[in-house]
């Protein structure tokens, strides 16, 4: 479970760490209007531009100007924010994506488990031909509109049911940026991707810093490293010391 949010920077931190769930007693996200979760984002959010290691684009972000780095996490009225942090695997995914434009241009792609739609803004810039966002928190894809709005990019395709329990469709490729942090979910995640693979030829990359349930789970051994990044030093002080992150192929043939 989440270390109680607290004051400052430990609060990012310990959310960076535990890297579970808060409060029980707040409403789901996905019971909220859109329009007034426009609202909140703009009051509660910053524009960031730099310090990542995609400054090409900017993103909506926490950071300690924000009201809610210090507030008291009872008054955070929605499902946790992993929206509003660019975790350090979406963060080498997007980067090896502009690196690499080839990969996605003119390819249909899924960004899963999107966040603040970084990887599918770069997949955007590349030249895809068409991209869709799929993250289960509601807010997560207001923010993603936001985010691409932002980049005077026109906002994929946002998608907020749970995939993974569906059949595959025909993508191109999928991108996971920082989706290996629960072992159940990454077990769930392992078997439906191997499913678009033999079903759709499906190419998969994952972003992912080395967390322990990536490293230790069995689809770890079935991947080959495509690229690794340094983190910017801030990016390493809100992730514990975190500090290189790497793009994965998944290849089940391996
Ligand atoms: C650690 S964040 C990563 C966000 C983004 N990819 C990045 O790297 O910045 C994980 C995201 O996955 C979403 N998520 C969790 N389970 C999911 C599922 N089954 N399907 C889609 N999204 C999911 C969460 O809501 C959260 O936004």
């Amino acid at each position: 479970m989440l270390t109680p949010l607290t004051t400052g920077t430990r609060y990012i931190k310990a959310f960076v760490k535990a890297f579970g769930h808060t409060s029980a007693a707040r409403c789901s996200s996905n019971s909220y209007r859109p329009d007034s979760i426009r609202r909140f984002i703009s009051e509660n959010t910053e524009i960031v531009g730099q310090r990542t290691l995609t400054p090409e684009f900017k993103l909506r972000l926490f950071t300690p100007n924000c009201r809610f780095w210090t507030e008291k996490p009872e008054l955070w009225p929605f499902d946790d924010p992993y929206w509003a942090i660019y975790w350090p695997g979406g963060q080498a995914l997007s980067r090896y994506l502009l690196d690499n434009p080839a990969v996605c241009r003119g390819k249909t792609v899924l960004d899963l488990g999107s966040g603040c739609g970084a990887a599918a803004i770069a997949a955007r810039l590349c030249g895809a031909a068409h991209v869709v966002a799929n993250d289960i928190d509601l807010v997560a894809a207001v923010a993603t509109h936001m985010n691409c709005e932002l980049n005077l990019l026109e906002p994929p395709v946002c998608l907020t049911n749970n995939m993974i329990d569906s059949p595959p469709k025909g993508f191109d490729l999928i991108l996971l940026g920082d989706m290996f942090y629960d072992e159940v979910l990454a077990t769930s995640l392992h078997g439906w991707l191997d499913n678009c693979i033999n079903r759709h030829g499906t190419k998969v990359l994952i972003g992912d810093p080395g967390r322990a349930q990536f490293e230790e789970h069995r689809i770890r051994r079935l991947l080959r490293q495509l690229a690794q990044f340094e983190l910017p030093e801030c990016v390493r002080e809100e992730n514990y010391g975190l500090t290189c992150s790497s793009v994965w192929c998944y290849c089940p043939e391996l």
